[in-house]
């Protein structure tokens, strides 16, 4: 069933309550996710993205209970990835002739995916429809945020911008609105999409975020394609990106670790005791990286001005999860962070010189040489691993 976002605007999207895993296993949604599909109901009738392939015969059927589909005047595909363009195959066996507005990329990820030759109607920057009722739908490219297709639509006297990914959050709801859902789960699923999503495109971001604020539009509601919708002071996301895109940090050291026989488990608390007893300001977190999620990980990362990571020393290098999360931050592109290293060995050691090696490659400032101690560790080498910490909080 429609539900009515303002005026003639309605949500006739999916909510996805058992979601655990997106982008295969790739980013986990621990909170489920939606896929906001809009229908706009003026002088013209305009769709606004469609669903998820799963859901694709259950969205048509539902649109043909809201409005006779050959009624469709314009399709905007905001977005190539099939999270919202996985319904068209289905919607477009309905009404194959309809025009679907689009970045000239998308057209090549549409076609791609779908192998159909739709009636693509491309877009760029300014470009706009006349909807009637005295309203417009203007398009803004926001090119790599985050596929090369994306763009956003702004819908004039109405004053939404459906921003598809952007300002969106993996984050399954009944209640549509920013206004009437938890404000920390909300706020926790933002920076953690942003954080996982978003930050290798930070630079662009920038770009793109000071273009739209330049633009001045008055924009009442921002219409994103996963989550809720922001009503209630919709530009506190938008300043949020701006803050987040700087090259975000908080005051917090964070402690990644893996380890076999707790030898690295222990130097690990000791380095953490060593960094609070020099600077009490700081938060200090500790994950061992096997037991964690990576991408709540990352999001740890996200916040954090430093990273210290521990890996014990096994065939010359470091352990597979180790190894699997530092490419995942190479990935991701941070700036401005530092990193250490630390570990345990039997009788090689090569671990925290490995780990130093990844974490310069990956855009990190390495602080020192890193701590490694041979064996479990006894009261001299826990001693020197708290030592190693102050000398991280003082670095
Ligand atoms: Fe939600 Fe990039 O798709």
């Amino acid at each position: 069933m429609k539900k009515k976002i303002k005026n003639n605007v309605y949500w006739v999207g999916k909510v996805d309550w058992e979601l655990k895993k997106f982008h295969g296993d790739e980013y986990s949604t621990h909170k489920g996710s939606t896929y906001n599909s809009y229908l706009i109901q003026e002088e013209k009738i305009v769709l606004v993205d469609t669903v998820w392939i799963p859901f694709a015969k259950e969205f048509v059927e539902n649109l043909a209970k809201e409005i006779d589909l050959s009624k469709i005047d314009y399709i905007i595909a905001n977005h190539g990835e099939i999270d919202h363009s996985g319904a068209l195959p289905e919607l477009m066996k309905h009404i194959p002739n309809t025009p679907i507005y689009c970045t000239a990329n998308a057209v090549n990820s549409l076609k791609g995916q779908y192998h159909q030759d739709w009636n693509f109607k491309v877009v760029k920057t300014g470009d706009k429809i006349d909807i009637g009722n005295g309203k417009e739908l203007i398009f803004v490219e926001m090119k790599m945020l985050h596929w090369p297709d994306s763009m956003a639509t702004y819908m004039t006297k109405d004053n939404i911008l459906f921003s598809n990914d952007a300002f969106g959050q993996h984050y399954a709801t009944e209640m549509l609105f920013n206004d009437l859902v938890d404000e920390c789960d909300l706020f926790q699923e933002s920076i953690k999409y942003f954080a996982n999503i978003l930050t290798p495109f930070n630079s662009i971001l920038r770009k793109k975020l000071d273009e739209v604020i330049s633009l001045n539009l008055p924009i009442e509601i921002i219409a994103t394609s996963h989550g809720v919708i922001w009503r209630d002071n919709p530009m506190q996301i938008v300043k949020k990106y701006v803050q987040w895109a700087n090259d975000y940090q908080e005051n917090q050291i964070t402690v990644f670790y893996d380890t076999m026989w707790n030898g690295t488990k222990e130097l690990a608390e000791r380095i953490s005791e060593g960094i609070s007893s020099e600077d009490k300001n700081v938060t200090i977190k500790i994950f061992n990286i096997a037991k964690g999620d990576l991408n709540d990980l990352i999001t740890e990362v996200f916040k954090s001005k430093t990273i210290v990571i521990g890996s014990p020393t096994i065939g010359s290098s470091i352990l597979h999860s180790v190894a699997a999360f530092i490419h995942y931050v190479k990935s991701m592109k941070f700036k401005n962070k530092k990193a250490a290293a630390f570990g345990c060995y039997g009788w090689s050691g090569e671990s925290v010189k490995v780990i130093n090696n990844l974490m310069l490659e990956a855009g990190f400032k390495i602080i020192g040489e890193g701590y490694r101690t041979q064996w479990n560790p006894n009261k001299d080498s826990k001693k020197a691993a708290f030592d190693f910490g102050k000398e991280i909080a003082n670095s």
